[in-house]
């Protein structure tokens, strides 16, 4: 009893969600001493892909920077269309799996999982997986207790994104009568938000990123231009080039969004979600240029916070092969070239690296968010 009640304490604290499921996951063991690891995977609807999200098994995580397509991970398809959880008690046979997913978690040596579907509302936002060494551990006595753990994990789950939907909610209402002037579109959110987490991907083994702050990076980057909202229309929607006083105002755009984001998080009492400083930064510091030439701040290289150097090239590719009220959208082999001559001098090298290594993923995004009439 006193466990719980510890752990609810820490379900109530502001801390971030991976030390909430750090704590829980202590707790847990307390009791159930078996239990090496909590993951939890979070699903992307439109694209129906399942993405490691957060885990508190320390560094060994087989599934680091994995994601599959729900279709293709049959035996976690049955736990929704059944909409119970699943528990296997030896799970050593699954070396032999077909499926990259199990394999990795064979490996690892658990012998034993606990899977759980989390809804909200519904709808179905993902699993916890608990993961053991041990076989033979979840009894139906262990179980009863695992769910009360569990369905706590998934209030902390639903409540971390549900503060993230929140703001993005607010965000889209402040910007209502600014959204259907605006000329950057619905699809090229979808497209840039997702070329992002493919650049934020490609460069998590070398720059050593986590999973979180991949997934946060694609949550948040929809929300870089914010501080467009700000700009007239007279000026956002100019058919041609700006001119100097012109584009001095638009530029503007870059640290009014800072200013707005801040309301918001103070306004939503969204101070201590994690990652804020993601967001404050993409929404600042996306138009800075590695040789110092960018603004607003004028920072160089590594200065600019990673996740701004990211959402830099998959905004300026996406605005390339894009219609904009002031430009023709261009092929991607142009587009590609001049990233090529962007790189070391406006764009991050590693992160124009990373898109264009990857761009049969970059054009299968592309047919899957096409351009249409409303956006
Ligand atoms: P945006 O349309 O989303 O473009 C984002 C960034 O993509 C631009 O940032 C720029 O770095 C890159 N980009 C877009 N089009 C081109 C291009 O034709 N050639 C090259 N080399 N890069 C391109 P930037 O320049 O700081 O502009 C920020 C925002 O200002 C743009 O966002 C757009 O909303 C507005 N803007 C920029 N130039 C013009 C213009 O000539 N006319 C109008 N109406 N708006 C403009
Ligand atoms: C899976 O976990 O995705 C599949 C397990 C299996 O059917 O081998
Ligand atoms: C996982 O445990 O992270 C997914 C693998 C599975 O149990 O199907
Ligand atoms: C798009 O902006 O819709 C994609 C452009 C392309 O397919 O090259
Ligand atoms: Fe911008
Ligand atoms: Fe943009």
């Amino acid at each position: 009893m006193t466990k719980h009640h510890d752990a609810l304490n820490d379900l109530n604290k502001h801390i971030p969600l991976r030390n909430k499921l750090a704590a829980a996951h202590e707790s847990i063991r307390d009791v159930f001493p078996f239990i090496a690891r909590i993951a939890i995977a979070i699903y992307d609807p439109k694209t129906t892909l399942l993405k490691t999200f957060v885990h508190s098994s320390g560094d060994d995580n087989p599934l680091d920077h994995y994601q599959a397509l729900l279709e293709d991970a049959p035996s976690l398809k049955a736990i929704l269309d059944k909409g119970l959880p699943r528990v296997i008690n030896n799970q050593l046979t699954y070396e032999d799996s077909e499926h990259e997913h199990t394999r990795r978690i064979g490996r690892q040596g658990y012998a034993a999982s606990y899977t759980l579907p989390i809804f909200s509302d519904g709808n179905f936002i993902g699993f916890i997986f608990f993961n053991s060494y041990e076989k033979d551990v979840f009894s139906e006595n262990a179980l009863s207790q695992i769910d009360v753990y569990g369905h706590m994990i998934s209030l902390m789950v639903i409540n971390e994104l549900t503060s993230i939907h929140t703001l993005t909610a607010a965000v889209k209402t402040t910007g209502h009568i600014t959204h259907t002037r605006d000329p950057e579109t619905g699809s090229h959110i979808d497209r840039m938000s997702r070329y992002s987490r493919l650049i934020a991907s490609a460069l998590a083994e070398d720059y050593d990123l986590d999973d979180s702050y991949i997934e946060h990076i694609f949550m948040f980057s929809p929300l870089h231009d914010i501080g467009k909202i700000g700009i007239p229309d007279k000026i956002l929607l100019k058919p041609g080039q700006l001119d100097d006083a012109e584009a001095a105002i638009m530029r503007t755009h870059a640290h009014k969004g800072r200013e707005i984001i801040d309301d918001l998080i103070r306004n939503f009492g969204l101070e201590n979600v994690e990652y804020m400083n993601v967001l404050r930064n993409i929404a600042e510091h996306h138009h800075e240029a590695v040789n110092g030439s960018g603004y607003p701040a004028g920072m160089q290289g590594d200065q600019i916070p990673l996740e701004a150097r990211i959402v830099a090239v998959a905004d300026v590719f996406d605005a390339l092969t894009s219609q904009r009220p002031y430009k023709d959208a261009w092929s991607n082999e142009d587009a590609i070239a001049t990233l090529h001559e962007l790189a070391g001098e406006t764009l991050d090298r590693d992160c124009v690296k990373a898109l264009i290594e990857n761009i049969e993923e970059v054009e299968q995004i592309q047919k899957q968010f096409v351009e249409n009439n409303y956006g």
